[in-house]
């Protein structure tokens, strides 16, 4: 007797087709994939109908706790993760105080335990001071750099500190790449005298392409000369893309965010400061450039730099206004919207969402349905659309920079370690996510 068996589901596998199968799973692995009905579970699932993929990893969210837990927590965040078909989440350091040492760490996971129904990790963050804990502390999925300032007061702009950083140690290092020094200028040059009442467009003005590029060119520079594995985090410009489609070591990976695969400068006009981010939405013509990367493997994974500010923070005028927007449940519906339109393919969403975030992190056993996989896994409808809806958003930010799209692919059913999580809208009690392992970096291509 298996624990759960999910019974005609139409099963992705591995080399990206789909066949009608059914799953069991049992004390939290995939045991057996069949095309045979002769298997009983203590619980069964009847999927016909609907599409199994491997849960999604998203390697990049805020989720506040400690310090923010108006905005979201562990629990909040990892329930929104859920509903969005997300198993599995890194998150960022930027809470407060930050996580930049041994006890913070296991504060974070201490609590995650009581109350996350995803699966976490948690990144530790570079400050000035704290380089050894930065090798360390344990278990961390990485190191975490903002070059330039975001959210939190984490950074670090100076040159011969990122130096040490990356000349110290062999974690993998993810990169906030914006320079600090011309956010610097630039604020004063557009934010300077004469301009009381800066619209939230010029936010895109001051952190300009060129902010990023700056920054990802030094840190590619940097990871060069120490052979050090190197994460570049949300890369938002055509610049950069051109970049790393030229230069891009094979210890170097990155990712792109829907935000700006979906989302523009134009929207600043409907939308104001709730598109307001760090590295900000770009010109239209910009998206296209980021699909081509990631079509053609210059962008490796996706993440969400799920970033829940509540409304009423987000209406104080700029710069008041803080930047980031929720993301984490909106992601998988949003790519498999993609997948029905034709603009990419489901053995790519596993690729970007579900195993290639497993391969680059080091996590074992994720992001494949496979026998001997962990019962990660998560039930979606591609048949019908239904829109974003505010009032239905799970993450306590209330809201959605997508909301009234129309969506297809949103998950009825999600697995974590081969226990049902979320049914049908709703999160089942008691049922808890786990640590997640992280085996020594390997490089990553
Ligand atoms: O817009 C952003 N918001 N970008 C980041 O890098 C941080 C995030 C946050 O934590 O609010």
């Amino acid at each position: 007797m298996f624990d759960l068996i999910i019974r005609n589901a139409n099963v992705l596998q591995p080399g990206g087709t789909t066949v009608p199968a059914d799953v069991a799973c049992h004390r939290g692995k995939i045991e057996q994939i069949t095309a045979t009905s002769g298997i009983n579970g203590r619980e069964t699932i009847d999927a016909r109908g609907l599409l199994l993929l491997p849960g999604v990893i998203d390697p990049q969210v805020h989720f506040r706790e400690p310090g923010a837990t108006h905005k979201e927590d562990l629990s909040s965040g990892s329930r929104a993760a859920v509903r969005g078909g997300v198993t599995s989440f890194l998150e960022m350091p930027n809470c407060n105080p930050p996580t930049t040492n041994q006890a913070q760490l296991d504060w974070k996971l201490a609590s995650a335990e009581r109350r996350s129904v995803a699966n976490f990790g948690f990144f530790i963050g570079a400050s000035k001071d704290n380089l050894e804990a930065l090798n360390t502390a344990h278990p961390a999925c990485g190191i975490k750099i903002f070059m330039g300032t975001s959210t939190g007061d984490l950074l670090i702009d100076d040159e011969d500190l990122l130096d040490t950083i990356f000349a110290t140690g062999d974690r993998l290092i993810a990169v906030h790449a914006e320079d600090e020094t011309r956010i610097r200028e630039r604020s004063s040059l557009f934010l300077g005298a004469g301009n009381d009442r800066p619209s939230y467009e010029i936010h895109s003005q001051i952190r300009d392409p060129e902010t990023a590029l700056v920054a990802t060119q030094r840190a590619v520079r940097l990871s060069k000369k120490y052979g050090r594995r190197l994460h570049i985090l949300h890369l938002s410009t055509a610049e950069e893309v051109d970049f790393l489609r030229l230069e891009k070591p094979p210890q170097v990976s990155c990712e792109v965010v829907p935000n700006h695969l979906f989302l523009s400068s134009d929207d600043y006009r409907q939308l104001g400061s709730r598109v307001q981010m760090n590295p900000p939405v770009r010109v239209p013509e910009n998206a296209p450039a980021l699909w081509q990367g990631l079509l053609d493997g210059v962008i490796d994974i996706i993440a969400t730099d799920h970033a829940p500010h509540t409304a009423e923070e987000k209406r104080q005028p700029y710069p008041l206004s803080p930047s980031g927007m929720p993301g984490v449940e909106t992601s998988l519906p949003l790519m498999l919207t993609e997948v029905a339109g034709g603009q990419c393919t489901l053995q790519q969403i596993q690729e970007w969402m579900s195993h290639g975030p497993a391969r680059l992190y080091g996590i074992p056993d994720k992001g494949l349905i496979a026998e001997g996989f962990d019962a990660d896994l998560t039930l979606v409808d591609l048949e019908r659309y239904r829109p974003v809806v505010n009032e239905e958003i799970f993450s306590r930010a209330g809201w959605s920079p997508y909301s009234g799209r129309q969506l297809t692919g949103w998950p009825v059913y999600t697995v974590v370690n081969g226990r049902v999580v979320f049914d049908h809208g709703e999160i089942r009690p008691g049922i808890y996510g786990q640590a997640l392992n992280f085996t020594e970096p390997t490089g990553c291509r």
